[in-house]
């Protein structure tokens, strides 16, 4: 029996019906208002970035957690009088986050950081995610929280947003299908999870005063998309309100997207919950639906007591929004007294953390080069990030690990001896860099610089290796935005200069070049790529990191990963980077802005594909070590069920076991409405074929998912016509085309999922 049912039989047993009615009105807002955990010296912002730091201004005033979970971001407060406990709330998307130790005690408390959201969202994998999901869970409930502040999962609008290694994708289908793989794994270990950010919190630009203007159409079928798909198909307990405003009014307090789409629309039972500091106007708070401040400060009690005892916030509606909180923690193992161990199975999730990462990464690139044959067996290792990997980004996202393995590292235990005079002289410096830096900070984790290799070096170390392996690292995170310049998405001069130097020796002595991508988000790959015979975006893999990478390398995993959005070729081809972070004129006054979403649905391939604008790498893009055949692919709508069924095989051609991730587009008539030219209504992972083998993939897709959203006659609508059904091995490989036509339109109040 799962964990999560035998709690729910326990609960259901001895908790009295309905506490609420006997709670005194401070006591309903002591519910509503959370506390925080100050965090030790308000962690400073990475230097010359445009960061929003927490708000330092507001710790003196809000309510402090009691600290049960020493680090935990904040907690509800306990009612002891009705034997309400506090709920402990922890971070993050990649693992949890509380502090690594604590006065007096001698015990760990650091936690698995696996693989980031981007990377687990490149698997295209839900049960994958589900795994890592229940590994997460399991470690948050052993450590005394009771919902986990993650899956982040806003649409990647802008490769340069700060967080977007702990979100998931472009589209809104992958991005809500690998968060509610999550979703469910956290909660069957049964702790509570907060998706977030609700919603376009797409920057972190501004991010608690832009104003985010966009199309309600825009709204429903991309930003609020994936939300509806993790609600409907996953049941978080909880959801977490955005900081930003949505066309003029703050998330927090906005009815319409609290209470009419996230409750009477998708049918969300849980509670929402602002984001850290994001209080406003307390009372439009309560009434727009947003249950909880997290956390709150004494001023707002009062300002809920008063509303109501004034009349201008209903008790019925205070009311209401305890119930939600009270009903959700009803679920959670502090309401039900579990006995946490604080020693959680951090040593069995090693192997977790490894495959995922290992499975999820993208072969981007491969000309004859990996997998390394056992012949090429000495490698010269260039870049610091080969020696020191980056398992992860900063901010609330950042994972307190016990360690971390590097690329060498993870060579070396694969019987890889990387070439030891430029080994040693990387160790020697990344030792000395690393003395220099400031001590571990979830918030600001400053990369060990680029370290310079003469040309004599990399002339000998061409002699005397076998091959080229160089690994670019990127590092971005919560608070700040990530440039458009050198050294951060377009590659350094020094990065630039070690890249060409080494590929013109190598290439000189007929020997091969492979480039490892320890980055966090969307980098430039045109100034560079044609330098390298090989590229394996690692993204940022996790503790075990270095191990997943020599797995892919050494060909013990065959890569299966896909790209979750698009690697254009200039940063000037996104379709927002003229309205991103800002659009108002002025923009960069310190004075929230607004930021107009301008390219509507045309966000990632929908531009690209719907404007014939070609790419560096595409959505849904990743090479394998075989290749596969896809055979006689059928589509047909079952009008009464209303449901379209699309079916085929996919035959392993090479020489080795893979899996291949089938992706179905389909492009809509546009006879009514405007639509993207093609747009992911299904994904499917396939097991391990074996060479020669094939395997079955079917989809069931209602139609009502692939509908457009009417935004003047507020509904949904398939509209009559052909639909060109694309069956491929990412957004632009289309394997075989099909169609199938409705003779009328169909419309819908709202989605299946
Ligand atoms: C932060 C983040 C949010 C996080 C919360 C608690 O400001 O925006 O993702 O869960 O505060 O740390």
């Amino acid at each position: 029996m799962s964990f999560l049912v035998v709690s729910l039989l326990a609960v259901s047993l001895g908790v009295k019906a309905d506490i609420v009615d006997e709670m005194t009105l401070e006591e309903k807002v002591d519910i509503v208002v959370g506390t925080a955990t100050a965090w030790p010296n308000p962690p400073q912002p990475a230097p010359g970035t445009f960061a929003n730091p927490p708000q330092p201004a507001h710790f003196p005033n809000t309510y402090q957690a009691q600290g049960r979970v020493q680090g935990a971001a904040g907690e509800s407060m306990a009612i002891a009088r009705l034997g309400i406990p506090s709920i402990v709330f922890t971070d993050g998307p990649a693992g949890v986050r509380i502090d690594p130790a604590r006065p007096n005690d001698k015990r760990s408390y650091r936690a698995t950081a696996f693989p980031i959201g981007t990377l687990v969202a490149s698997s295209w994998d839900v049960q994958l995610a589900k795994a890592v999901g229940q590994g997460i869970g399991s470690e948050a409930r052993e450590y005394g929280s009771d919902i986990m502040l993650c899956p982040g999962m806003n649409i990647m609008r802008n490769p340069l947003c700060g967080r977007n290694y702990e979100y998931y994708s472009e589209d809104p289908l992958l991005a809500g299908r690998i968060a509610a793989g999550m979703v469910e794994g956290i909660q069957s270990e049964g702790v509570g999870t907060s998706v977030k950010h609700f919603a376009v919190n797409n920057q972190e630009t501004f991010r608690n005063g832009i104003n985010a203007v966009v199309s309600e159409r825009a709204l429903r079928e991309l930003y609020l998309r994936p939300f509806e798909v993790v609600v409907k198909e996953a049941k978080p307990w909880t959801v977490m309100s955005s900081y930003n405003k949505i066309n003029g009014t703050y998330a927090s307090e906005n009815e319409w997207l609290l209470t009419k789409v996230l409750r009477d629309e998708w049918g969300f039972m849980g509670f929402v919950m602002t984001d850290w500091w994001g209080e406003h106007d307390a009372v439009r708070q309560m009434l727009a639906g947003n249950d909880m401040l997290m956390p709150g400060t004494p001023a707002q009690k009062q300002a809920i007591i008063l509303a109501v005892k004034e009349g201008r916030l209903p008790m019925a509606v205070l009311d209401r929004n305890v119930r939600c909180i009270i009903n959700a923690m009803r679920l959670m193992p502090s309401w039900r007294q579990y006995k946490y161990s604080n020693a959680p199975d951090v040593k069995g999730h090693e192997a977790l953390a490894r495959r995922t990462a290992a499975e999820a990464m993208v072969l981007l690139k491969n000309d004859g080069v990996l997998p390394l044959t056992k012949a090429v067996r000495r490698p010269a290792l260039f870049g610091v990030a080969s020696y020191d990997l980056i398992a992860g980004g900063s901010g609330s996202g950042y994972v307190y690990k016990r360690h971390k393995v590097s690329t060498f590292q993870g060579l070396q235990a694969d019987a890889v001896k990387p070439w030891q005079p430029l080994a040693n002289r990387y160790t020697a410096y990344v030792a000395d860099e690393q003395k220099k830096m400031p001590a571990e900070n979830f918030w600001y984790v400053p990369l060990v610089p680029e370290m310079n290799v003469d040309d004599d070096m990399i002339a000998r170390s061409a002699r005397e290796a076998d091959v080229a392996i160089i690994t670019i690292g990127r590092s971005s995170g919560e608070g700040a935005d990530r440039q458009a310049s050198q050294g951060d998405y377009l590659l350094s001069d020094l990065e630039l200069s070690l890249l060409r130097r080494t590929s013109q020796a190598f290439h000189a002595l007929g020997k091969k070049v492979v480039v490892v991508l320890n980055i966090g988000g969307v980098i430039d790959m045109l100034s560079w790529q044609h330098e390298a015979d090989a590229i394996l975006l690692a993204w940022q893999p996790g503790q075990e990191g270095g191990l997943s990478i020599a797995d892919v390398l050494t060909g013990r995993v065959n890569p299966s990963g896909r790209l979750p959005m698009t690697f254009p070729l200039h940063y000037a081809d996104v379709p927002s980077a003229d309205n991103f972070p800002v659009t108002a004129a002025g923009a960069h006054s310190y004075a929230p802005a607004s930021v107009v979403y301008a390219e509507d649905l045309f966000v990632g391939y929908c531009h690209y594909t719907s404007h014939q604008v070609p790419v560096a790498y595409p959505f849904g893009f990743g090479l394998s070590y075989t290749s596969f055949q896809y055979g006689s692919f059928t589509a047909s709508v079952d009008t009464v069920r209303q449901r379209v069924c699309i079916e085929g095989t996919v035959a392993n051609m090479g020489k080795v076991a893979g899996c291949e991730v089938v992706q179905v587009y389909v492009g809509s008539p546009q006879t009514v409405l405007y639509k993207p030219e093609r747009e992911l209504r299904g994904f499917a992972k396939t097991g391990a074929i074996s060479p020669g083998a094939e395997q079955r993939v079917s989809f069931d897709i209602p139609l009502s998912d692939m509908a457009s959203y009417d935004a003047d006659a507020h509904r949904w609508i398939c509209e009559a016509g052909t639909y060109k059904v694309m069956v491929g091995a990412s957004c632009t490989d289309i394997r075989q085309t099909l169609a199938f036509a409705l003779d009328k339109a169909y419309t819908f109040s709202n989605r299946q999922h």
